[in-house]
């Protein structure tokens, strides 16, 4: 009707597309999931939902982390961020595999399941499977109330607000958030120093507007992907904590494109993957500055010398990348614990801007659903 069209209009609050609204709502979604959990004076972060003492967190002797989609994206990075800040041993499944698994698992493990609506039935099952096996299993959900969060023990609410494209966004760099909040938790009941974790609270307070500062930069990403959108296919490349931003960069492109899309770590190209390169086929490399740097400068260099155009997605003040990349977008200078946050916002843009220019139903892409009831 007239009246829920109108609805609607005041709901994107003048974007096109709710996808681009939720992708512009990030600086303020993931204010929402910090907001009130940063403790400066401990130096730590406090997740109260988790409804688990100091004594419990520290008797954790390992993580189990189970989605599906971008949730097991994020629960990648989140991987990557608890073993070095924490030092604990974490595997991430997806939660349709995890489910019929016979994982040898003990009361030391915690399962966190990782879902926006709360609802996804393959992860459900996961929670109810992993309750069955006697593990304490805690949710990291966006939906107040839903399932999955009214099943489990305990966990945190990202407070991102309802997300409606069916692409995930907002809910993507809010898990990720959670997780940063958590390993700085685990990591302070055990090796992170006051003076390290008091570092990392203020480069998280930082965050929102370094997304803002990304954002604003939106022409950049529109031009480059106008300038690819008639790629036969993409490789989204990157590694350790890029590594799940390589795999959300790719999901992305083919969720709302149907251009294929790989992601892989970049290593992995020798080993298969850069059979796939030349010149139709370009490979995005995300290469902010961290410990991997270098290794990914020789992997870009690998796929330039076989003709394929890289897309880089690299730090402020590179001043090596520019002569190597086709096309170059640059983060604000942060720490690689916190990069992904940062570097995963260019790639969602580069998805939208992409399917606009092929004119693709962007909040409604074929054969998808923003949330998947059934196994
Ligand atoms: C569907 C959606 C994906 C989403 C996944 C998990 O497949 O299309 O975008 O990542 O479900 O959804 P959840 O609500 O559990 O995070």
């Amino acid at each position: 009707s007239e009246v829920e069209k109108t609805e609607a209009e005041a709901e994107l609050g003048g974007y096109p597309h709710y996808m681009l609204k939720e992708i512009f709502d990030q600086p303020e979604a993931i204010r929402n999931a910090m907001r009130g959990r940063l403790d400066l004076e401990e130096a730590t972060a406090k997740l109260g939902g988790l409804n688990m003492n100091p004594h419990q967190l520290l008797r954790i002797q390992r993580i189990v982390i189970v989605g599906c989609g971008t949730a097991r994206h994020a629960g990648i990075v989140g991987e990557y961020l608890i073993e070095s800040l924490a030092h604990l041993p974490v595997e991430v499944d997806y939660a349709s595999e995890f489910r019929y698994r016979n994982a040898p698992l003990d009361g030391e493990t915690v399962v966190f399941a990782v879902s926006q609506s709360g609802e996804t039935a393959d992860t459900l099952a996961a929670v109810r499977e992993a309750k069955r096996k006697g593990m304490r299993v805690l949710g990291i959900c966006n939906q107040v109330g839903s399932t999955i969060a009214r099943e489990t023990e305990g966990g945190v609410y990202m407070h991102a607000g309802p997300e409606i494209g069916v692409a995930a966004t907002k809910s993507f760099t809010s898990q990720v958030l959670v997780f940063l909040l958590l390993a700085v938790l685990l990591g302070r009941l055990r090796y992170l120093s006051a003076r390290q974790g008091k570092k990392l609270i203020e480069a998280i307070e930082k965050l929102p507007d370094q997304v803002t500062s990304v954002l604003s930069r939106h022409k950049e990403i529109r031009a480059i992907a106008e300038k690819y959108a008639d790629a036969e296919a993409m490789l989204f490349l990157g590694r350790q904590f890029q590594y799940g931003i390589a795999l959300e960069g790719a999901l992305k492109m083919k969720e709302i494109t149907y251009i294929r899309a790989e992601g892989h770590p970049a290593a992995e190209l020798k080993h298969g993957v850069i059979a796939l390169v030349d010149e139709r086929i370009p490979s995005i490399f995300l290469c902010p500055q961290d410990g991997v740097y270098d290794k990914n400068v020789s992997n870009i260099a690998e796929v330039k010398a076989r003709r394929g155009p890289v897309i880089a997605i690299a730090s402020e003040g590179d001043d090596r990348i520019g002569k190597l990349a086709d096309d170059v977008f640059l983060i604000p200078q942060c720490s690689e614990l916190l990069a992904p946050i940062l570097t995963v916002v260019p790639l969602q843009l580069l998805a939208y801007y992409t399917a606009l220019s092929l004119g693709r139903d962007i909040d409604k892409p074929r054969n998808l659903a923003k949330s998947v009831t059934v196994e």
